[in-house]
């Protein structure tokens, strides 16, 4: 297995809620290595090109409200699976689903504001490292 880079935003209600600190430390504690970092007020297109590939759904107009109603923490994690093992850190999209432990069973109870964002496959890393960070990290 490959080393991996995967993109990871704490959402304006993860922000609000003071939870960046422990999201890091869950990270760090796996044994990831923080690459990039930023506290951003997204910009309506980003937030509309981040999630371009919902842009047909209705809950788009919604989705992209919430990104841009406050700051957002926006990371880069590396190291070994790092893009399925934090997808499985963050708990699944569904409250139903996702487990007591994982980031959103622990702290999400809506499908909506559900605390973080995690890149789905190697292709979606590599877009979003790049549109998030630039080249340079990717
Ligand atoms: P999606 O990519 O399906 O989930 P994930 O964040 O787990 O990759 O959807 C992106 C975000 O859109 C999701 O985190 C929350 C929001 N969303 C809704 O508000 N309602 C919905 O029915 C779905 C599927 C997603
Ligand atoms: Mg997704």
């Amino acid at each position: 297995m490959a080393i991996e880079k995967t993109f990871i935003m704490v959402k304006p209600d993860g922000v609000k809620r003071q939870v960046v600190g422990d999201i890091i430390d869950r990270f760090e504690r796996r044994g990831f290595e923080l690459k990039g970092a930023k506290l951003i007020n997204v910009p309506r297109e980003l937030a509309e090109e981040h999630y371009a590939e919902h842009k047909e759904r209705p809950f788009f107009g919604e989705l992209v409200e919430f990104i841009t109603s406050g700051p957002v923490f926006a990371m880069v994690w590396e190291g070994e699976n790092v893009i399925k093992l934090a997808r499985i850190m963050m708990g699944a999209t569904k409250p139903e689903e996702s487990q007591p432990g994982t980031i959103r069973g622990d702290y999400a109870v809506t499908i909506s504001e559900n605390v973080i964002h995690g890149s789905d496959s190697p292709a979606s890393a590599e877009r979003e490292i790049s549109l998030w960070f630039g080249e340079g990290l990717a």
